[in-house]
């Protein structure tokens, strides 16, 4: 496994079905990076307001919602999932279609995401304290907002056939362009390309080929 001479704090960013998950769980094992999927925290969340009973649409109340909500770890092989009142959902119920089309709504919610900033910032330290050689943190605002300080940051991007043919074969029934618009239109921390940020088009390259790409900048 290559080595990285000090740890490091990378930021993946991009759209939907970008690559992003697959990308950093891949450079989580070449790197022994601890690797964080923030858009599973924003399904988490979603899943558990609707489960409490909170709606998106009418949000005035949200915050007693949250209140309710404790949030906590769970490290798996070399991922670490957020454990919502100690209990980690099931990856069936984070991207059942609901949650699917919930998602943004809720994370358009400048509360919602408040609950979550600190405590991503927080897994930097898990992750050394762990003995992992970095952190590797994926979703919409992580090299703009969470980490704007990170050691690298990376922008995913694919036109929309290839980014729907990968869902597809997933099997998931997922409005990708939908959920894009409302996360770049948002006003608490859009999806953007964070400026000074390495932009990679996933289309015309294999998972292989992006992974590389990115652990070659990331160990020069
Ligand atoms: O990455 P994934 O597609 O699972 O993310 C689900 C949704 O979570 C996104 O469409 C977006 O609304 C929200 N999200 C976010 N900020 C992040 C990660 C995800 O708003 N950092």
């Amino acid at each position: 496994m290559p080595e990285l001479s000090a740890f490091k704090i990378i930021a993946i960013d991009g759209g939907a079905a970008t690559g992003k998950s697959s990308t950093s769980r891949g450079l989580s094992e070449k790197l022994n990076l601890m690797h964080v999927d923030t858009g599973a925290h924003y399904r988490s969340l979603t899943y558990a307001l609707i489960q409490a009973g909170a709606s998106a649409d009418n949000n005035s109340n949200i915050l007693k919602y949250l209140e309710a909500l404790s949030l906590s770890t769970q490290i798996d092989g070399r991922s670490a999932r957020l454990g919502i009142n100690s209990v980690v959902p099931a990856d069936a119920e984070l991207r059942s279609p609901k949650v699917n089309a919930h998602v943004s709504k809720f994370a358009a919610i400048e509360t919602v995401r408040h609950k979550l900033f600190d405590y991503q910032r927080s897994l930097a330290e898990l992750a050394r304290k762990q003995n992992f050689s970095g952190l590797i943190m994926e979703g919409r605002d992580i090299g703009s907002v969470i980490f704007p300080d990170a050691d690298h940051r990376f922008f995913l991007h694919a036109d929309e056939t290839t980014r729907a043919a990968r869902r597809a074969s997933e099997g998931q029934t997922d409005s990708i362009l939908k959920r894009d618009q409302m996360d770049t239109t948002r006003k608490t921390a859009p999806l953007v390309c964070p400026e000074g940020a390495t932009q990679i088009d996933t289309a015309p390259l294999t998972l292989e080929e992006v992974i590389n790409k990115i652990a070659d900048i990331i160990s020069s």
